[in-house]
């Protein structure tokens, strides 16, 4: 890569990316002529740096973990956003939303093109595509009767499931997980936000398996 990483933006701020790529231009079908001629400011690592999207998800596709995140969203939860861009740097199998199909996109920092994002009805539905897909549920939530994740082993192929900010896991969630997972806390509050939970979560997931 011969363009500098973080070149100045027209404010004097820097800006985060690459400029344009030098001539000549790498004879490769993976790469965006848009991007060799204008640069490539999007938030992925340089290895894909003015690959097309197409490209990039083609190649994620290749090592996808089989790892599925769900989550519920009966109040546009603005979590679900945090979760799919996490699930996109673990590059999990797909990330399911359950119940609302619209959700809050802005943390998602368009990671969303980089991964399947599949909508379910409700838990039924969501339960019965993971007894399909020989899935287990395991839910993520400080609930009585979670156990801990901490030294837990998680099956390679699974299902976490995280709950809403407001009210967690609905019981309906609860009842299709054949078990619930609380990371430990140590301070006063009763708990953390869904989406810094569905990180550590995923991280647990990712040091026993890749
Ligand atoms: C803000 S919590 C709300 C519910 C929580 N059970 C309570 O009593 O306050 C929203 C979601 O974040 C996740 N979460 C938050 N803290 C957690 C923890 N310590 N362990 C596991 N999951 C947690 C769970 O998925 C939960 O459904």
């Amino acid at each position: 890569m011969t363009q500098p990483d973080d070149e100045p933006g027209p404010a004097g701020k820097t800006e985060p990316g690459v400029g344009p790529h030098p001539q000549p231009w790498p004879d490769d079908p993976r790469l965006d002529p848009e991007l060799l001629a204008h640069g490539d400011r999007r938030n992925v690592v340089d290895e894909y740096r003015y690959w097309t999207v197409e490209a990039i998800v083609a190649d994620l596709d290749l090592g996808r973990a089989p790892l599925h995140v769900a989550i519920e969203n009966w109040g546009r939860d603005f979590n679900i956003g945090s979760v799919v861009r996490t699930a996109n740097a673990f590059n999990v199998a797909a990330v399911h939303v359950i119940g609302r199909r619209r959700w809050n996109r802005r943390g998602a920092m368009v990671t969303d093109r980089y991964l399947q994002v599949v909508h379910h009805d409700d838990v039924d539905a969501f339960a019965t595509w993971a007894g399909e897909h020989s899935l287990p549920m395991l839910g993520v939530d400080n609930i009585p009767g979670s156990v801990p994740l901490e030294g837990r082993a998680l099956p390679r192929a699974c299902v976490l499931l995280f709950g809403e900010e407001s009210d967690g896991l609905t019981p309906a969630a609860q009842r299709a997980c054949e078990a619930i997972l609380h990371i430990t806390q140590h301070g006063s509050t009763r708990s953390i936000n869904a989406g810094a939970a569905a990180a550590v979560a995923m991280w647990a997931w990712a040091i026993q398996h890749t």
